[in-house]
């Protein structure tokens, strides 16, 4: 991981590590995450309900509607029933894709794994195309398991 994103880590480390409550510890992320990138517009969490449906949690950017989602729909229903981070280059060529902003043209999603239970998951829209990386990639993976880590100290 280059320095920069090292570096972001370890911020969100620290801050969520002073924060209390689920909601916030989301909430500290999120706003941390999405101050990286002006090409990050829309940096939230989904979180799994007891029902097994993602609810939207804290976010930055603009309302969503898509504020429930089966794991039957979406490329965030996708990471989160493959267990595995989706990273979609263009979302107008896929099929899945729910669209929050007309303005969206790729997007990551990358599940917050306990062991092999989804807690949840880190989404990020950009408004450019093929934005997200193999380094946005690992450094979101990196703040997913603190994240994780963090969730599980304050349950
Ligand atoms: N694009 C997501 C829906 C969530 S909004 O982007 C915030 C999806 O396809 O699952």
């Amino acid at each position: 991981m280059d320095s920069e994103r090292a570096q972001l880590v370890d911020n969100i480390r620290i801050a969520i590590a002073n924060a209390s409550t689920r909601d916030d510890v989301l909430r500290a992320a999120a706003e941390l995450i999405d101050g990286f990138s002006d090409g990050y517009n829309w940096t939230g969490f989904y979180m799994m309900r007891d029902d097994g449906k993602l609810e939207v949690g804290p976010y930055v950017g603009p309302p969503t509607e898509h504020t429930v989602i089966e794991l039957d729909r979406g490329i965030c229903g996708a990471a989160a029933s493959q267990r595995a981070t989706v990273v979609v280059d263009n979302v107008l060529d896929d099929p899945r894709f729910l669209a929050c902003s007309i303005t969206t043209r790729s997007e990551i999603v990358v599940p917050l794994m306990d062991g092999n239970t989804v807690l949840g998951e880190i989404d990020i829209d950009s408004d450019k195309p093929k934005f997200f990386n193999g380094e946005d990639r690992i450094m979101l993976e990196a703040i997913a398991a603190e994240v994780v880590r963090r969730l599980k100290e304050i349950a």
